[in-house]
């Protein structure tokens, strides 16, 4: 028998993999959460960078309001035997009456390389479409992050697409900011038939 769609009324899932323990992410979180928000270099083709510690705080209470209302949901990662986070992932949205969700994931650069983003990916995935009741999930990349592009096809997403100029370079914006310079951005989906 399948097992009963998640609501937040279940507690926050704890997601295990043979290297990461995927937990809520609590205000106890919110510095280790500004090591790795704060550096421009990861954060380069992903949000603005956290410049204050404030920030972090503040994304932690942003992450527990939309999990209470279901809008999204966000795990942070932590390496197995270690309960720091170093990571965040998820949902970024979740449409539940179109059964639909798109999921971001960073991660500490210290730790790039080792396939642990997609190592932990594969739970969430799994989480989606057996828990939320997903029908398809989204990845939107911009088309230069090319090792956020690698983990969306080594996880057998599908490329639909490209979004030319998408995003705008500059941002967040600076005075007199380069309107003219933009990124494209890429579309990947999984349905659940694909799997
Ligand atoms: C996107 C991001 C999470 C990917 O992390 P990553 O560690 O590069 O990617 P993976 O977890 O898929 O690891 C794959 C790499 O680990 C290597 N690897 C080592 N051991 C591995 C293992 N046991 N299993 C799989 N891969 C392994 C692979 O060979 C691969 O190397 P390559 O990148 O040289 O091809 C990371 O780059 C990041 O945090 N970026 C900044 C935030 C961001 O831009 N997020 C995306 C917003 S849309």
């Amino acid at each position: 028998m399948a097992a009963a769609v998640w609501s937040p009324a279940d507690g926050f899932p704890v997601l295990r993999t043979a290297r990461t323990v995927l937990r809520e992410i609590t205000r106890a979180d919110a510095s280790a959460l500004f090591a790795f928000r704060s550096d421009p270099e990861e954060q380069r083709h992903n949000d603005s960078p956290l410049t204050e510690a404030g920030q972090a705080v503040d994304l932690v209470d942003r992450l527990a309001r939309d999990h209470r209302e279901r809008s999204a949901l966000r795990w942070g990662l932590t390496l197995a035997g270690e309960d720091v986070v170093v990571g965040l992932l998820g949902f970024n949205s979740w449409d539940v009456h179109h059964g639909r969700a798109d999921v971001g994931y960073d991660l500490s650069r210290r730790l790039w390389g080792r396939g642990l983003a997609a190592e932990a990916m594969t739970a969430v995935l799994d989480f989606g479409f057996d828990r939320m009741a997903l029908q398809r999930i989204e990845i939107w990349t911009e088309s230069a992050n090319v090792r956020s592009v690698r983990m969306a096809e080594r996880l057998g997403f599908v490329r639909e697409g490209t979004l030319r100029g998408y995003v705008r370079a500059d941002d967040p914006p600076t005075a007199g900011g380069d309107g003219g310079t933009r990124h494209d951005v890429d579309v990947f989906g999984m349905l659940r038939s694909d799997r």
